[in-house]
């Protein structure tokens, strides 16, 4: 498949790029910056220099494409404009392609922040509550799944957990703050964070883009229903100095990072039976249980870089 990519330098997107490239799938990618175009190029990518900001920079590369995957995310202060002008812009692209009877998906890329705290285990049909850092994320995911209600785009919303592997993310932070000595939790740590490692999300990715029966929400997450403690312990046990943990109340982490904290306090408990039912079965199952394979994978990539 021809497969428009955004994204494709980030974090998830470059997980993603790995995994499509591995699947026999040309990709198309939306980059920035030139030296990073030529470099992804040398990969067999074709890359599309422009902006998610101007539309014009990339509407005909994605309309070309059989599905478009949408991972990036610009700068927090303009993040919701520019996500929204993205969104317009690649759901006229599939629509304009499905008019003229080709095949056309849109998957778009939201998070679990968006449920708030979940009391029991929730799975994609709960009820929305989001943190504040991503009130304006179910109003997007809302204009891609309506634009797919007729089947043509089919259109898809991810909800990834917090991702984990690599160098880069919210676990490797934590892998290098323990390294650095010091480990700081907001709160006392028995909140749960729903996690997902890097390539079993890309693999999900590969599914719902692929795969022309999937449309609607899925989560992405290991169910391992982890305490930051947990995973914190794990990986100060692993460190090669025991790090301090320093346990921050909100108000005071909030006063310092604005409404990240409350996004990093909620306390979430969530199910994937939707990505489940694609085949989709997660390699690991959880953070703390692989915290000497991820600070290996951490090393591997961080001398490669
Ligand atoms: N990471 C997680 O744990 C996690 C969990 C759940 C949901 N999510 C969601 O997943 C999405 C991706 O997250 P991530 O962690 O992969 O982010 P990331 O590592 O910060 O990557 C952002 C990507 O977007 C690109 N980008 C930024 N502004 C752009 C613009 N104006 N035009 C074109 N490309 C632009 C960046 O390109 P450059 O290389 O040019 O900067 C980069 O490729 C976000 O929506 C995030 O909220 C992430």
């Amino acid at each position: 498949m021809q497969i428009f990519l955004t994204g494709a330098t980030g974090y998830i997107g470059s997980s993603v790029l790995e995994t499509l490239l591995r699947a026999g799938h040309e990709v198309t990618a939306l980059i920035r910056d030139p030296e990073k175009a030529e470099l992804i190029s040398r990969r067999g990518v074709h890359p599309v220099i422009g902006d998610l900001g101007k539309p014009s920079s990339y509407a005909a590369a994605a309309e070309a494409c059989d599905a478009i995957v949408h991972t990036a995310r610009a700068g927090s202060s303009r993040a919701q404009k520019i996500d929204r002008l993205a969104v317009d812009t690649v759901l006229v692209a599939a629509t304009n392609r499905a008019a003229s009877g080709k095949p056309a998906a849109v998957v778009y890329t939201s998070g679990v922040w968006v449920l708030g705290d979940t009391a029991v285990p929730v799975a994609e049909d709960a009820a929305l509550a989001p943190t504040p850092l991503v009130a304006w994320r179910p109003e997007h995911e809302r204009i891609v799944l309506e634009a797919g209600r007729a089947g043509a785009p089919r259109t898809v919303v991810v909800r990834p957990g917090i991702v984990y592997g690599g160098t880069r993310g919210i676990i490797a932070d934590l892998l290098k703050d323990a390294a650095n000595g010091l480990v700081r939790v907001i709160g006392d740590g028995k909140n749960h964070w729903p996690c997902v490692y890097s390539r079993d999300l890309a693999d999900l990715y590969l599914r719902v883009a692929t795969n022309p029966d999937a449309s609607g929400v899925f989560h992405a997450n290991d169910e391992a229903d982890e305490c930051v403690g947990d995973i914190v312990d794990s990986i100060a046990r692993h460190a090669r100095m025991r790090p301090d943990v320093r346990h921050v109340p909100l108000p005071e982490a909030r006063a310092k990072m604005g409404p990240y904290a409350d996004a990093l306090a909620l306390d979430q408990r969530v199910r994937s039976p939707r990505a489940r039912a694609l085949g989709w079965s997660p390699s690991l199952h959880s953070v703390a249980g692989n915290v000497a394979r991820l600070l290996e994978e951490f090393r591997t990539r961080r001398e490669a870089a």
